[in-house]
């Protein structure tokens, strides 16, 4: 037989405790851990296939054929997995997101968590979770998170071999429900793996990293312990101790636009009205509004109050990467 075919699904997740920065750009081995959860309403869909006959990769994203630098990514990411293999051959790579690319919703997790596990598979190897993390990050950081279910804590490690995420909780141990407000769908004119090279030219990110073990300790209890309001003020926090550092590297990024600062406040008057919800912002303006099962619908009702939020998702907590039938 000369084919070797897998299809994979992943989650793309939100951070609570976030990742900006890096120790070693080229491996991605973060200067902090993160804490995240799993969005099950969204997802990424990838099917790979090696073949003997194919004379190099080629890759396509909701059917459309991808070129250039998303091309370049991927190939880069195969070349890891047919180094681990010991096997020279090329590969066919359809990927899709059942949410629309250029919404602003990051895509890089879901995908090369799904991509993992599918190339993997198709060329015949057999990874335990911890090894598929640990791949996945090499894809793109945070879709080590995306790889165990539910909440997941991502170990930083010192190197490729204990850089790797696992799950804190079960996707039932806490209904939490991540609302996305999307107030624009531009694509970000800095992405990520940038804006991790430009971390250290904030003079605030020493600040930042230095107390990251004090934020990851009290989310994590938090989340073990279903204290929303505990969790909450440490997970603004985060968010805005990462912008600060955006928007004082060089050069500085700003990723907030004034509807994003909106709906932070408003989301804070509804907490202080006593509605356990809370924000936080990836690289970019979209906000994403934390609450739990039983306001999720109320919250859904009043955002749009708030003119300008373009389109609305709503996502709980999702599952590990895994495999699925073509
Ligand atoms: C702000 O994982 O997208 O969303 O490793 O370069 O692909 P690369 O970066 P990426 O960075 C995510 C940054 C963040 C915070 C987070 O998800 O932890």
């Amino acid at each position: 037989m000369t084919t070797d075919t897998a299809s994979a699904i992943a989650h793309p997740n939100i951070a609570l405790i976030k990742y900006w920065g890096n120790k070693d750009q080229k491996l991605r081995i973060p200067v902090n851990g993160s804490i995240s959860f799993n969005l099950d309403s969204l997802f990424t869909k990838t099917k790979v296939t090696f073949d003997f006959s194919f004379q190099s990769d080629s890759l396509s994203i909701n059917e459309q054929e991808i070129s250039g630098p998303g091309l370049d990514r991927v190939v880069s990411f195969l070349d890891i997995v047919r180094g681990l293999a010991e096997k020279q051959l090329f590969a066919r790579v359809e990927s899709e997101n059942n949410f629309p690319v250029g919404t602003g919703i990051a895509s890089s997790a879901s995908a090369f968590a799904a991509l993992s596990l599918s190339a993997s598979k198709a060329i015949g190897l057999s990874l335990t979770e911890k090894e598929l993390s640990r791949l996945a990050r090499r894809g793109s950081g945070s879709a080590c998170r995306s790889i165990p279910e539910g909440f997941v804590e991502w170990f930083p490690g010192e190197s490729d071999s204990n850089s790797y995420a696992q799950s804190i909780a079960t996707p039932n141990h806490w209904n939490l429900v991540d609302i996305i407000a999307v107030v624009s769908i531009e694509h970000k004119k800095v992405g990520s793996t940038t804006g991790h090279e430009l971390a250290n030219s904030s003079p605030l990110q020493n600040a930042r990293v230095r107390d990251t073990d004090h934020r990851l300790q009290i989310v994590r209890k938090a989340i073990l312990e279903q204290d929303f309001l505990k969790m909450a003020e440490m997970v603004e926090m985060d968010s805005n101790i990462m912008h600060a550092v955006m928007m004082t590297s060089n050069p500085p990024l700003m990723y907030w636009e004034s509807i994003s600062i909106t709906i932070m406040k408003t989301v804070k008057e509804w907490r202080a009205a006593g509605i356990p919800v809370c924000y936080t912002l990836d690289a970019g303006p979209n906000v994403h509004v934390i609450t739990t099962k039983g306001y999720s619908d109320k919250i859904i009702s009043m955002l749009p109050e708030i003119k300008g939020i373009k389109t609305i998702y709503k996502a709980s907590v999702g599952g590990k990467t895994r495999l699925v039938e073509d």
